[in-house]
């Protein structure tokens, strides 16, 4: 039998006030316990004028504290709520299964323990920037990873798809509990993108607008700069394709055969 308590993680998007979605704002409106984490006190206010019973999130976030535990400490609080009968709301920037933890996982707690819980899709980072830049994944394909899982897991590279990297700022921090890594850690970033593309090939360091009044980063930059930029928790790398991807001859070969085949 299903328990009465319920979970909603909805998206905010990441321009205030201008991407969150009809449905989103309506359980945010309807929840009996909202908890939000979103990048900035202005978005966290505006999320406030929503609900009479909006909880912070933030404060859980510390230098030197393992977002393991911080992620524990969210899924436990929202959790809390749940069980005893209420509608929670988790209010999340962006998209709240994009590059994030504790939505998933909270949800697996309260399905696994009996509760109604899913999950609204935001306009994402991810959604901005093709936006912004002006590029369309379908064109080349598209390969997005983590920068710190994509060195230390020695992830493959095709230099012909775009490639998003997330959490640069944040790159090679074991610990998973700096708010900001180094021109060293960043150094090692560049020397291995390096080995796949020319030191001179253009990327981006993008950052989408948070406030409707304000511009999105979009510095092009050669490879071999970018230790040495300015980076923050909210910088995506986007590299652009190398060259065009090779033609597979035999394949092409095929679907011409099977295409007469279909006109006969
Ligand atoms: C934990 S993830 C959260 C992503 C978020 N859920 C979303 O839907 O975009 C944090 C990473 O998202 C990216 N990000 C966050 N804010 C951003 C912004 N304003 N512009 C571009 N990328 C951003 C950065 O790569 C950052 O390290």
């Amino acid at each position: 039998m299903k328990q009465s308590g319920s979970l909603v993680c909805v998206g905010t998007g990441m321009t205030l006030g201008a991407h969150i979605s009809p449905v989103c704002r309506s359980h945010i409106e309807a929840a009996d316990v909202v908890f939000v984490s979103v990048s900035d006190a202005l978005t966290e206010q505006w999320v406030s004028g929503m609900n009479k019973d909006v909880r912070s999130l933030q404060d859980l976030y510390a230098e030197g504290k393992s977002r393991h535990q911080t992620y524990r400490e969210m899924i436990d609080l929202m959790m809390q709520e749940v069980r005893r009968g209420h509608r929670v709301c988790g209010a999340f920037y962006g998209h709240p299964g994009v590059f994030a933890y504790a939505p998933h996982r909270v949800i697996e707690v309260a399905r696994d323990e009996g509760y109604q819980a899913h999950m609204e899709p935001g306009i994402s980072a991810e959604d901005c920037l093709y936006a912004d830049l002006g590029l369309d994944p379908g064109r080349t394909g598209c390969i997005h990873y983590e920068a710190s899982q994509y060195l230390l897991y020695d992830r493959m590279i095709d230099p012909t798809a775009l490639v998003v990297l997330w959490q640069i700022g944040v790159v090679g921090d074991r610990s998973v509990s700096q708010l900001v890594t180094g021109m060293n850690q960043r150094a090692l970033l560049a020397e291995q993108l390096m080995s796949v593309y020319p030191s001179e090939h253009e990327i981006i360091l993008y950052e989408c607008a948070t406030l409707p009044i304000s511009r999105p980063r979009m510095d092009r930059i050669a490879l071999e700069r970018f230790s040495e930029s300015e980076i923050s928790a909210e910088t995506t790398m986007v590299i652009p394709a190398l060259h065009s991807p090779q033609l597979n001859q035999k394949v092409a070969d095929k679907f011409a055969e099977l295409a007469e085949l279909h006109t006969e």
